[in-house]
C-alpha cells in the first residue's frame, strides 16, 4: 500500500483519492491483522496541515451532535476538524485504520481513558483526556463513525 507518491504531492484532492483508494484496496475485515495496516508517509506535510481531505455529512444525528460538540472542546486540537488529522500532532481518525471492526467504540473509550502508546504514528503519546465519561466518549465515536460513513469508511 504505497501512498507516499500521492501524499507527497499534498494536494486535497489527491489525497482524497488516496484514501478512496486506500478504502478499495483494504481486503475485509476478518482477514485483517491488528498492526498490519500501514500509515500513508505524511513526511512532505508541513506540522499542522490536515492529513486526510473528509467529506462532512449533510446531518449529523443528535447523538452524533453532542459528540461533535465534545470533539472540537477535547480533541480536535490534536485531531483536526473534521478528525482530518493534524500533521505533527495527531492521526486522521477518518481513515480506514480506525474503521469499525478495527477499531471499535471500546478504543475510543480507553484511548481517552488510558492515553495511547505511538504505534500507528510517528506523532508521539496520545495523553489521557480528562473530564470525559464513556458515555462522552460513545457520543464522540458516533460522530467520527457518521464521519468515515460519509466517507466509504464502515
Ligand atoms: C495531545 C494530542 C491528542 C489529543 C488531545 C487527543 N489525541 Fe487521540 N491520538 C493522539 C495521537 C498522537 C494518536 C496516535 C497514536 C499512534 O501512534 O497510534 C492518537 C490516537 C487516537 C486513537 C487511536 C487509538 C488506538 O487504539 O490506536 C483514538 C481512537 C483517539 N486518538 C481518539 C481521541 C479522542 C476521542 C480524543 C478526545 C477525547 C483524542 N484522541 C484527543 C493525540 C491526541
Amino acid at each position: 500500500m504505497n501512498n507516499k507518491l500521492a501524499y507527497g504531492l499534498g494536494a486535497a484532492g489527491v489525497a482524497a483519492m488516496a484514501v478512496f483508494v486506500l478504502t478499495m484496496a483494504t481486503p475485509q475485515a476478518g482477514q485483517r491483522g491488528g498492526m498490519s495496516m500501514t500509515p500513508p508517509d505524511t513526511t512532505a506535510l508541513d506540522d499542522g496541515d490536515p492529513i486526510n481531505s473528509v467529506l462532512v455529512p449533510v446531518e449529523f444525528s443528535p447523538e452524533a451532535q453532542i459528540g461533535k460538540r465534545i470533539f472540537e472542546g477535547k480533541c480536535s486540537v490534536c485531531h483536526g476538524d473534521n478528525a482530518t488529522g493534524q500533521q505533527g500532532f495527531a492521526p486522521p481518525l477518518v481513515d480506514q485504520i480506525y474503521e469499525p471492526n478495527h477499531h471499535g467504540d471500546a478504543a475510543f473509550v480507553a484511548a481517552a481513558k488510558n492515553g495511547v502508546q505511538a504505534h500507528h504514528w510517528d506523532f508521539g503519546n496520545m495523553p489521557p483526556v480528562d473530564g470525559l465519561t464513556d458515555g462522552d466518549v460513545k457520543y464522540i465515536a458516533r460522530y467520527i463513525r457518521e464521519l468515515q460513513k460519509e466517507n466509504g469508511i464502515f
